[in-house]
């Protein structure tokens, strides 16, 4: 069988991927060079402002635009009434789908009004401070209805949908019998779990810079996880073909999933920028994203075990209710990792929805398995105190060999060591398991763990390399860097498949204009687009094999292409390490200024749809679709919670991952971190509180709506487990974005209940819910 090169054979001991470079954009940052979507000073820009709706449900029965319209500088005010037409919109039938959008509804194509904060004008002038004043200025009347703040207003309907829309998980899932299995368990548990609304609130907000060079020709600046599906979604709603509207996103202050789809503002601004015929360029006030770009939805999850009196899960069943959009049945799929963490031959979801007067929920950070493994590994923990058992030790009773979900193997399973390694950098074993004794004073300290996993989600990309005879390369793909460090990683992954120092490439994404790559989102981008950065420069190797081999005057010529290897930029042959030259010789020679090469980065096989993959790029390609592809890990957590102010401070954080092959050391740590504190601020902070009444956030900014500082959080320890996978890419990355955060918010709750004694499964765990 054919096979393609991997990275494991052509570079066994890479150089620099692996190392804790330092960003090679963090100069650019600190020095304020790096242009974010709206610090673009395009000639003739101008600014757009939202005015959005104060009520949450009835109707426009007047806006008066006159007075906005006589100040100066006011270029134009546009309303449902007057801004131009989107040829289609996500609310046609069918019209989402075809758009890709996060939302089956679009502002200002009606008087109908469905959310507080739905934008009802875009007011346009020559200064951003004449545009807001003015947008202050538009009176609007509504016909106002009592609108539904919740799935927990009584008036609010609960549905049984028939496919929540993360795109693949049915309103109901089952394996075996659950209810029979959790009858006969001996030892059956349920708890009921709630969880508060989140917002993603990256530093820089939603913004873009919409551009018209022609009538029919567009390009913006979009702060957005990923340029391709900006492009089609805008392109889809002008009616335009897709290399007509470029989207450029050279630099991201922070997504988290909020930026993972093109939200309204956006449409709009690009339709002011048309009506205006003028560059107009829009930012989301920080209050406005909390009501522009989606939120991890308000949701209760009921969740049920049986087990025998040993410990051995026999049936798993799991609840969910949360509200949704007037219009779309989207829920994250918390299921998902319930189903797969632990070897249980018995398992059943559903899913229920009610329609709120809010704006879709949307992607947020480890969508579905954050909260998924809150009610899971909560649970766990319930059992192994029930059962007197370690909480490592019911994990390890009940770790599942192989995926419990499909019965196929895992491509690689580092969860044991994961275990082993935490608890030793922890000092697990000095924990006392009894809950509610361990002091420092007169605080009570408390020690607990959970497991962490995400799947490796089927994707593919590309990338372009271009190879200078001076011994430099431009290597392109239209990936994103959220500030993660794509920059970084993925010059380090050309430098060593190039042979080049770093220093000596320049990476470049961000823009249609590149070759396609897949949103940064669900923790693909790191193994798509690596492994797509490496085809190209193996892509390259072969061109300049062939022409060497036919160059008389290379010591090469004559040689078979496969008797040919690569190694630190010289070609050579493999039996004979001294025959051979460098590359930049046999270019000089054929007079090559410089040479192309292109390359696809694809995942072996998604762990939803493995058996209809492409084939794996690793040289396994027959194993592609035979194997589940997962990061696994554990974090390890240490409160100390003041008994009588019910305050809880995390004072030690150890979290060890085997997520296959890290690219750099440094940025792949500080991603652990940053997404471990994202889910520290999950379990003891965040929350959004919706008014049941008027259904409008009350705390929507960063005063209220509180997050970590670096007050809150103590040095963190995170280690890698050394992961060779060769089933999921020719990188063998399998990503690190999302299970950063997966299991945070137990290992926590954990902790504090080791810490109380008091079981607290109502997140954010405030003062008030520990005393
Ligand atoms: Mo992530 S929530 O897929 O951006």
């Amino acid at each position: 069988m054919e096979t393609e090169p991997s990275f494991f054979e052509t570079s066994p001991t890479p150089n620099v991927v692996g190392k804790p470079l330092n960003r090679v954009d963090g100069r650019d940052k600190v020095m304020g060079r790096a242009k974010y979507s709206a610090e673009y000073p395009i000639p003739g820009l101008t600014y757009g402002v939202l005015k959005t709706s104060d009520i949450a449900k009835g109707k426009i029965q007047n806006i008066d635009t006159s007075a906005a319209a006589k100040q100066p500088g006011v270029l134009a005010i546009f309303t449902h009434l007057n801004i131009p037409k989107l040829a289609v919109t996500p609310n046609d039938a069918d019209g989402k789908k075809a758009i890709g959008a996060p939302m089956g509804f679009m502002p200002l194509t009606s008087d109908v009004i469905h959310y507080a904060g739905q934008p009802v004008a875009v007011v346009v002038a020559d200064t951003f401070e004449r545009a807001t004043h003015a947008a202050e200025l538009v009176r609007v009347t509504y016909l106002t209805e009592q609108p539904i703040a919740a799935y927990t207003d009584p008036k609010a309907k609960i549905f049984d949908p028939q496919k929540i829309q993360d795109g693949k998980t049915d309103g109901k899932t089952r394996r075996g019998d659950a209810r029979a299995a959790l009858t006969s368990a001996p030892v059956q548990m349920t708890a009921v779990y709630t969880h508060a609304i989140n917002h993603h609130n990256p530093m820089e907000p939603g913004a873009t810079t919409a551009v018209w060079e022609a009538p029919d020709r567009l390009t913006v600046y979009e702060s957005t996880q990923g340029v391709t599906r900006t492009q089609k979604a805008l392109s889809t709603m002008l009616g335009l073909p897709n290399e007509q509207v470029r989207v450029i996103t050279k630099y991201i202050g922070g997504g988290f999933g909020c930026k993972g789809s093109c939200w309204p503002h956006s449409v709009l601004t690009v339709l002011a920028a048309k009506g205006v015929g003028r560059p107009v360029k829009l930012s989301l006030t920080r209050k406005q994203q909390f009501t522009g770009m989606g939120h991890r939805e308000d949701q209760t999850q009921t969740l049920t075990l049986g087990a025998t009196k040993e410990g051995k899960l026999t049936a798993l069943i799991h609840e969910k209710t949360s509200t949704t959009s007037p219009w779309d049945n989207y829920a994250e799929s918390n299921s998902k990792i319930i189903n797969m963490l632990y070897d249980c031959p018995n398992f059943e979801a559903s899913y229920q929805l009610a329609r709120g007067n809010v704006m879709t929920s949307t992607f947020t950070r480890a969508p579905g398995e954050a909260p998924g493994s809150f009610a899971l590994e909560s649970l766990m923990d319930d059992l192994a105190y029930k059962l007197n058992i370690d909480p490592i030790q019911i994990r390890l009773l009940n770790h599942a060999d192989k995926d419990p979900t499909n019965g196929h193997p895992w491509s690689s399973k580092s969860l044991k060591e994961c275990y082993a390694r935490g608890a030793e950098l922890f000092g697990w074993s000095k924990r006392n398991p009894k809950a509610g004794v361990t002091r420092n004073g007169r605080l009570l300290v408390g020690m607990g763990m959970a497991t962490a996993s995400y799947p490796v989600h089927n994707s593919q990309g590309n990338a372009r390399v271009r190879l200078y005879a001076d011994g430099h390369a431009v290597v392109q793909s239209g990936a994103t860097d959220l500030g993660t460090g794509t920059y970084t990683v993925m010059t380090q992954v050309a430098a060593d498949s190039l042979g080049l120092p770093p220093e000596k490439i320049r990476f470049e994404l961000g823009d249609t204009k590149l070759p396609t790559a897949p949103n940064s989102g669900g923790s693909v981008a790191a193994g798509t687009v690596s492994s797509s950065v490496y085809m190209a420069a193996q892509d390259v190797w072969q061109r300049l094999t062939k022409l060497a081999i036919k160059d008389k005057k290379s010591p090469l010529f004559g040689a078979k292409a496969e008797d040919v290897i690569v190694d630190k930029g010289r070609l050579q042959l493999k039996k004979n390490k001294a025959k051979g030259e460098d590359f930049m010789a046999l270019m000089k020679r054929s007079e090559l200024t410089d040479i192309e090469g292109t390359g696809n980065g694809k995942y072996g096989a998604g762990y939803e749809t493995g058996q209809t993959a492409s084939p794996a790029s690793s040289g396994n390609v027959e194993q592609a679709g035979q194997h589940s592809m997962h990061s696994f890990g554990a974090h390890f957590c240490e409160v100390q919670v003041d008994p009588d102010l019910g305050t809880v401070r995390v004072t030690r954080w150890v979290s060890v991952h085997g997520a296959g092959r890290i690219l750099n050391a440094k940025t792949a740590r500080s991603q652990i971190i940053g997404g471990s504190i994202f889910g520290i601020g999950a379990a003891l902070m965040e929350a959004t509180h919706r008014d049941h009444n008027y259904a409008r956030y009350v705390n929507a900014d960063l005063a209220d709506y509180h997050i970590p500082v670096n007050a809150d959080i103590p040095e963190m320890t995170v280690e890698f487990i050394d992961e060779r996978d060769p089933h999921i890419n020719a990188m063998g990355v399998k990503g690190i974005g999302e299970i950063s955060m997966v299991g945070v918010s137990a290992a926590v709750a954990n902790a504090i209940f080791h810490a109380t004694g008091k079981r607290v499964r109502d997140l954010p765990i405030t003062p008030d819910k520990i005393l």
